[in-house]
């Protein structure tokens, strides 16, 4: 299946198949020097099947994790093109997760001002989420992809077979943040959710309902002036404990927890139950000390802004708020779930 990305000079199409990945030749033009950036916890054979329908293929494997989305890997992309002589008729492709996809598209943002980025994301979070509306980023000095650019892919490509290989608490991750689109942006998808009796039993169609909303939502708003901010749903609380747990949580699960906070408490009665089917943790004990360091977390976060914190609330599936809260009013609804 197709699904149009509609953003003007920028728009792009999404494949989404199984078994794309092994009809990735026809699906984009690789007849040129093309660049494959993966990392090295994704399986070798994604790659490798990229680079052989290439040209010219240069594979570089960057080291799994957070800690590779730097300034020393994006130089060793920027790198690699110029060694192999790049120009502006090449391309990069990414295949991996959201690490993978937020370096590999910065470097082609930047690399002679722009060359053509395809994104494979081989995770479920990057699947539903990371791989679509051109957030691409680099971390810098203790902040979270703070050094970025807006750069639209020229196609996705999602293969849902490509998650066979990836751990469940992984895929676990992925499915938080297609929870969280469902809350506030389609009540049907979340009720399909709620009356699954195993919750990724079907995950090609999780994949496309969680894929229409963030289209819709990127086409609204490219660059998060408004509604775009809605995908921030339970990132506020969420990134305050993913710096409190340093490592120790993944980053969907954060969003698990942190949409607690941010629900009535209709909805987060029926929450808690499609967390816990999904594997995702519903219970965080926070003491005083721990409370204080998410609460700091929270108030360095890139999103606050003077006179508060631009926070998403859900009262209702399919529903939304944005609203102005405090820090002390973030605090106790923080302090309400977890203390
Ligand atoms: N650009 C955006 O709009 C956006 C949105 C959300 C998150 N992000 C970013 O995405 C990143 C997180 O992405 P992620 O959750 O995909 O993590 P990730 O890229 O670190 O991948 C998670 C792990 O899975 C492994 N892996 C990937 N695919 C695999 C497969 N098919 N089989 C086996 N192992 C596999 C990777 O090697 C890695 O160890 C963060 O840096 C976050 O900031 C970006």
């Amino acid at each position: 299946m197709t699904i149009h990305v509609e953003l003007g000079v920028s728009s792009y199409d999404i494949e989404l198949s199984r078994g794309a990945l092994s009809r990735v030749g026809e699906l984009i033009n690789l007849n040129r020097k093309v660049m494959v950036v993966t990392d090295s916890g994704v399986p070798t054979e994604y790659a490798d099947t990229v680079a052989s329908f290439a040209k010219e293929a240069f594979k570089v494997v960057i080291p799994q994790g957070e800690e590779s989305k730097n300034f020393d890997c994006l130089q060793t992309l920027l790198a690699e093109m110029l060694d192999a002589g790049f120009t502006r008729k090449d391309a990069v492709v990414a295949v991996g997760g959201g690490v993978v996809g937020d370096l590999a598209g910065f470097a082609a943002s930047m690399y002679m001002r722009g060359v053509d980025f395809y994104n494979i994301p081989t995770t479920l979070l990057s699947q539903v989420d990371s791989s679509i509306g051109g957030k691409t980023a680099v971390d810098f000095h203790g902040y979270k992809n703070v050094i970025g650019a807006f750069y639209q892919p020229k196609k996705v490509i999602i293969d849902p077979n490509v998650l066979a290989t990836l751990d469940k608490r992984q895929v676990a991750a992925g499915m938080a943040e297609a929870i969280k689109m469902s809350l506030t942006s389609d009540a049907e998808m979340f009720a399909m959710l709620e009356n699954a009796d195993d919750i990724y039993a079907d995950i090609d169609t999780v994949i496309e309902k969680a894929l229409r909303i963030k289209k819709y939502v990127v086409e609204c708003d490219e660059k998060e002036a408004g509604l775009r901010k809605i995908l921030n749903f339970g990132h506020t609380v969420g990134h305050g404990i993913e710096t409190q747990q340093a490592g120790a949580l993944y980053h969907g699960e954060c969003v698990a927890l942190g949409m607690l906070p941010m629900c009535s408490d209709e909805v987060r009665a029926r929450l808690i139950p499609v967390l816990a089917k999904a594997g995702l943790p519903t219970e965080l004990v926070l003491d005083s000390a721990a409370l204080r360091e998410v609460m700091t977390a929270v108030s360095h976060d890139k999103k606050s802004a003077v006179g508060g914190v631009d926070a998403v609330l859900v009262h209702a599936p399919g529903s939304f708020e944005i609203k102005k809260l405090s820090l002390p009013e973030i605090e106790e609804k923080t302090k309400q779930s977890f203390c």
